[in-house]
């Protein structure tokens, strides 16, 4: 049976730290869309959400993908909008499956998914639950616990404890956690704001810096490990499966923000060297990770390894991992024997399905 092709709205860019990486998928994820694999099955129909959260349509998008940097303040018709979603740009309502490409908040967090479920049009990745709880942390490692996933020991703060009484605070991390720790905030990610405390000074100025960039702060007993990653795909009506195992080798003393993004400071290293049961654990627990947040459609898990204890924590979960093209999340299934154009395909088949099923009163995401 032949059908029309589809049209698929991929959007990208978005109003968040992450903005330029998000350009980076997004031209990896339109190409596979693109791909000979899929001709004849959608026409894609690029938008840009601009660092100040005004969406732009095709002209726009497709000058800031073919540049891969953010937009210039000259390449927008001029006079600009106010800031922020003020309607839809030009065919997006003509859109059968939207495909957000857009890392932290704004787009990984719920907001995007409330607008597209608001619309009942399908889109990739997780719901408005599973993508607001995949991205704060405190949320996460609260619904990690309830489903008795291991974990590093970790506490909560906000930022009023920090500003009101930081002694106070202070002895409570001290008590329960100790030196080294992490301190995050609860909702960026790429590790902006994140900083090792190795004493009471440090812990205070790692606790002011995270606490001047969110209102929710988690805290971690620091561990010397290895990271390992596992990709997911499926849910819905599909099971969830799990890729091989990554692992993220740098050198730095933590995968901080410069050692992320600079060229030749880290690589992977896929399939991950660890003994069969530890892959296997993993990948167990990347599905459980999934479920406990009610993630689906596509996520990367990610793990601290001690070679030493044998113990394997989870750290954290993403809902829309990136996908450049030297992303681990698409490596990850290349390498189990999915190339990108099929799992693009495959993620924008399953939304369809799930929100069809949806549609005729299935389970809702
Ligand atoms: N408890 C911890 N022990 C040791 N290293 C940690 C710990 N928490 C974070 N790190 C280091 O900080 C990096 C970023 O932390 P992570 O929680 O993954 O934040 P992000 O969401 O920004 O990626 C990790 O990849 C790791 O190198
Ligand atoms: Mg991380």
């Amino acid at each position: 049976m032949t059908r029309s092709p589809l049209p698929v709205g991929l959007i990208f860019g978005g109003a968040s730290g992450e903005h330029a990486v998000s350009i980076r998928s997004a031209a990896t994820v339109a190409a596979a869309v693109r791909h000979a694999d899929n001709a004849g099955r959608y026409t894609l129909r690029c938008f840009y959400i601009d660092p100040d959260g005004r969406w732009w349509g095709s002209d726009v998008a497709e000058a800031v993908l073919a540049q891969g940097t953010p937009v210039r303040p000259e390449q927008l018709p001029q006079p600009l909008p106010e800031p922020g979603f003020r309607g839809f740009p030009a065919g997006a309502l003509e859109v059968a499956i939207w495909l957000p490409v857009l890392h932290g908040p704004n787009g990984e967090d719920g907001t995007i998914q409330g607008l597209f479920t608001l619309m009942q049009v399908p889109f990739v990745g997780s719901g408005v639950l599973g993508s607001a709880v995949g991205m704060d942390k405190q949320a996460m490692k609260a619904a990690f616990a309830a489903a008795g996933l291991p974990q590093v020991p970790y506490a909560c703060a906000s930022a009023s404890q920090v500003a009101q009484d930081p002694n106070a605070l202070l002895d409570r991390l001290e008590a329960e956690l100790g030196y080294p720790c992490f301190v995050k905030p609860a909702n960026l990610g790429s590790s902006v704001g994140i900083s090792k405390a190795t004493d009471r000074a440090s812990l205070l100025a790692g606790l002011q810096a995270a606490a001047a960039l969110d209102p929710r702060l988690v805290i971690e007993q620091g561990v010397t490990a290895r990271e390992l990653e596992c990709a997911v795909r499926g849910g819905g009506h599909q099971p969830l499966q799990a890729s091989v195992l990554g692992e993220i080798c740098f050198d730095a003393d933590w995968y901080d923000y410069e050692t992320k993004y600079s060229e030749g400071k880290s690589h992977t290293v896929i399939p991950a060297v660890v003994p069969e049961a530890i892959a296997q654990r993993a990948r167990a627990m990347a599905i459980q990770a999934c479920e406990a947040v009610a993630a689906m459609g596509l996520s990367r898990v990610d793990f601290f390894y001690s070679e030493a204890s044998g113990e394997l924590w989870l750290n954290e979960i993403n809902t829309l991992p990136g996908f450049t093209s030297q992303s681990m999340y698409p490596m990850l299934w290349a390498a189990s024997g999915v190339p990108l154009p099929i799992l693009v395909r495959e993620m924008l088949e399953g939304a369809r399905e799930w929100h069809q099923a949806s549609l005729l009163g299935g389970p809702s995401a």
